[in-house]
């Protein structure tokens, strides 16, 4: 599908990418931030890095959601003691933040459907294009299900659109995981911010495991996620007139014990200097200098539920996999 972008929307992206580029590789060390690895050519590298097998991270949690997607919703919807008096059917209105994990969301969605009959679902973006993907997705394939996609940069800002049913927000993939603890402990004060009390959160986040594990899911053998790295140098040879030569950098996976994170970096294998056209902007790279381009934090079993509790919210249920690789959990605003 194309998605024309209104003219005031495509110059104030391209006014983020150009300030987010030009201070990040003006600073030292060096740093790009993850969200640019999201074009159409990264989103559909991200989409066969889920398919992996040293990617355990989705199929883990869409086992874990597969084991208990009925509980999940159960208890999302049951009654608190706050419920006006005869109001014995709570209804769910489920809200996704971000629009990129449809097929584990589905399994949700299924088990809210069975429950209520019919649902409310509104997928965040900041993409048209991505929702408008998803709307036809789900639409077609779960009855029952409408989609109200919203387009919004939930990393900012996070409104809920006004109503009696109670809401149930998703926050799954392990994203949270992409933020440092300041900014990931905002972005949940946010959320809670835009919720009502007894609204609830559902959370997926990585769990630490063993350093070998860690570093084959973030370099894999047949390295589609080095060219996941690598196309944000393309990106910016595309968007900006770079003249990024890619076979000059090397990706390179690094566990931050810690920080407790593993780290992505772009290695420049030379002395050079790159040229962005566009920016009017030269880089010097010294051999070995590095581009930082991500974190993905991983947290022990407890640390979810205190950075839950800390954003104002109660955990209710913990999920998590046979080698607690991944967990869930299920949160309720107070
Ligand atoms: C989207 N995010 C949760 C992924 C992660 O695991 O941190 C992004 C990713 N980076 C490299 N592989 C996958």
């Amino acid at each position: 599908m194309t998605t024309f972008l209104l003219p005031a929307v495509s110059s104030q992206i391209e006014h983020r990418l150009a300030s987010a580029v030009r201070d990040g590789l003006a600073s030292r060390p060096k740093r790009l931030p993850p969200w640019l690895f999201y074009d159409e050519a990264g989103s559909r590298l991200f989409d066969q890095i889920t398919e992996l097998p040293e990617y355990y991270l989705t199929r883990t949690e869409r086992a874990i959601l597969a084991a208990h997607a009925e509980r999940m919703i159960a208890r999302a919807a049951e009654q608190t003691g706050n419920e006006p008096a005869g109001n014995h059917s709570i209804r769910l209105r489920i809200t996704e933040l971000g629009a990129g994990s449809a097929d584990k969301t589905r399994l949700l969605l299924a088990a809210a459907v069975a429950r209520q009959g019919t649902l409310i679902y509104e997928p965040v973006d900041v993409s048209p294009s991505a929702l408008e993907a998803a709307r036809q997705r789900i639409e077609q394939e779960i009855a029952g299900v409408t989609v109200a996609p919203r387009v919004m940069d939930y990393t900012h800002d996070f409104e809920a659109a006004t109503t009696a049913d109670r809401r149930l927000v998703l926050y799954i993939g392990s994203s949270i995981g992409n933020f440092d603890p300041q900014e990931a402990a905002e972005l949940l004060g946010r959320v809670r911010a835009g919720l009502k009390p007894g609204d609830a959160l559902l959370l997926g986040v990585d769990l630490v495991k063993e350093e070998t594990a860690l570093l084959a899911a973030y370099d894999d053998a047949v390295g589609v996620t080095a060219a996941f790295n690598l196309n944000l140098l393309a990106r910016l040879n595309r968007e900006l007139g770079a003249d990024f030569n890619l076979e000059s950098f090397q990706h390179r996976a690094v566990w931050n014990a810690v920080e407790s994170r593993i780290e992505m970096h772009l290695a420049s294998r030379i002395a050079q200097l790159v040229r962005l056209e566009r920016l009017d902007f030269e880089v010097d790279f010294s051999a070995g200098e590095t581009i930082h381009t991500e974190n993905s934090y991983k947290y022990r079993p407890e640390q979810a539920e205190t950075m839950l509790a800390a954003a104002g919210f109660r955990p209710v249920e913990t999920w998590t996999d046979a080698r607690q690789w991944f967990s869930v959990c299920l949160a309720r605003a107070e």
